[in-house]
């Protein structure tokens, strides 16, 4: 079977990469990893646990140990990643660049929505502070459209819709 390139999922925390990529793989023959499961699977700890005890930076540095892993090793896979992953400087060797996008305040809404909204919150250390989490979403963006090969507007849309629109814009792409 001819290689096929992989799909990098980027965006800001909780704009639902993890429910996109569920979506996709119901819907596709993709595989998909997350790369905040494996640093804590690799850690043995939360990412909370890892930025307590360790800090951001060691954190960072796990993500760039993935990045490599990715670009060496894996293909013809969907990966989710955590909303600082697209940093990398090797993302567009690892795959098509999906980012998903939405406004802060949507984001928001998306979270304190969910059923299990106070854990969703409190699993992120860089939620913890809204007034902060704003202005990086603000620095953000600009950075995320950038390294983007392609952009879906969340806003108002299924999970569903958004993995059908990404299949037929990553067949485009190719
Ligand atoms: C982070 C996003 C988180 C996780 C970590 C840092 C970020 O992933 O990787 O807390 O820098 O935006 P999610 O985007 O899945 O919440």
């Amino acid at each position: 079977m001819p290689s096929r390139k992989n799909i990098i999922l980027i965006g800001f925390m909780g704009v639902g990469k993890g429910s996109v990529a569920r979506e996709v793989i119901k819907i596709s023959d993709y595989i998909s990893v997350d790369t905040d499961d494996l640093i804590e699977s690799m850690e043995n700890r939360t990412i909370k646990k890892i930025f307590e005890q360790e800090g951001e930076v060691y954190f960072r540095n796990l993500e760039k140990k993935i990045s490599y892993w990715l670009e060496n090793c894996v293909e013809n896979t969907l990966i989710s990643t955590g909303g600082g992953f697209f940093k990398q400087n090797n993302l567009k060797d690892i795959g098509v660049v999906v980012f998903l996008n939405s406004s802060f305040d949507k984001i928001l809404k998306r979270i304190k929505n969910h059923p299990n909204a106070s854990k969703k919150l409190k699993k992120r250390p860089l939620l913890k502070d809204l007034k902060k989490a704003r202005e990086l979403y603000k620095e953000r963006l600009p950075e995320y459209m950038a390294v983007a090969d392609i952009v879906i507007d969340v806003t108002d849309k299924s999970a569903l819709e958004c993995a059908k629109e990404l299949l037929e814009k990553v067949k485009k792409h190719a």
